[in-house]
């Protein structure tokens, strides 16, 4: 199974990935992990990438392509693949399109979660993150059981640089400008399907899962 994960920052595309990937035991690749993996590292490619990420704004599309084109060869990549937070303009949809064509692949459907704006400012500025093993908690909605504290691995949870108000607005007016239109390029391609994401996530899982046999 071969399917994107399309939504606004904070529709729970990193929630419901994760989930799956357990499920289906397909790799869940996030072009934002790998991002933040390269910042914590300080490579080349994380400093530049925090640049734009502190400030909201999309990484370049040349070198996001890039990295998602070398991930795909990888050997866990052979009998699927899920992709979160990528792609995320037009350019970049195409290049999938193109490297899919040449590895003779298709996806075979895109998930599009739908959330109300208010809800998720609420769901991005409550966010904490563990430090080590990058489970995602509300502080709210889904806290851990000791605060500040990861259930699973013990790490340290913390909240994420791009996670204040102000960069939560930037980050859903460029998805707004950037991102949005795929839902028309894919929807042109016959291959969307819209899910109701301000729902409980183990809900949102449920239809998930409803959505996908549908599409294999
Ligand atoms: P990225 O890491 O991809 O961030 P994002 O797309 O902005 O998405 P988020 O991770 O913020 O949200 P999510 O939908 O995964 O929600 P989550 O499940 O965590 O990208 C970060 C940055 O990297 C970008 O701004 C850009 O700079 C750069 N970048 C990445 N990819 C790029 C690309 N392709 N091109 C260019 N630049 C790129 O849930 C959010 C919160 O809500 C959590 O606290 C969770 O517990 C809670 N929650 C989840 N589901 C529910 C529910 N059903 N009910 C209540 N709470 C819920």
């Amino acid at each position: 199974m071969r399917l994107v994960f399309l939504g606004p920052p904070g529709a729970g595309k990193g929630t419901q990935s994760e989930k799956l990937s357990k499920e289906l035991n397909i790799p869940h690749i996030s072009t934002g992990d790998i991002f933040r993996k390269n910042i914590k590292e300080q490579t080349t490619l994380g400093i530049k990438a925090k640049e734009y990420m502190d400030k909201g704004l999309l990484v370049p599309d040349d070198i996001v392509v890039e990295i998602v084109k070398t991930r795909l060869l990888e050997s866990d990549c052979k009998e699927g693949f899920m992709l979160d937070g990528f792609p995320r303009t037009e350019i970049q949809a195409k290049a999938l399109d193109n490297a899919l064509k040449e590895m003779g692949l298709k996806l075979d459907c895109v998930i599009n979660i739908e959330v109300p704006s208010e809800e998720l400012i609420s769901r991005l500025t409550g966010r904490r993150v563990c430090k080590e093993c990058g489970t995602i908690y509300h502080i709210k909605y889904d806290p851990p059981k000791i605060e500040g504290i990861c259930g699973l691995c013990g790490g340290q949870l913390i909240q994420r640089d791009d996670d204040t108000r102000e960069t939560v607005e930037r980050r859903l007016k460029v998805y707004r400008a950037e991102t949005e239109p795929l839902i028309k390029y894919y929807t042109d391609k016959n291959i969307l399907i819209t899910l109701d994401g301000n729902k409980d996530a183990e809900e949102v899982f449920e239809d998930l899962k409803g959505a996908i046999r549908g599409c294999i």
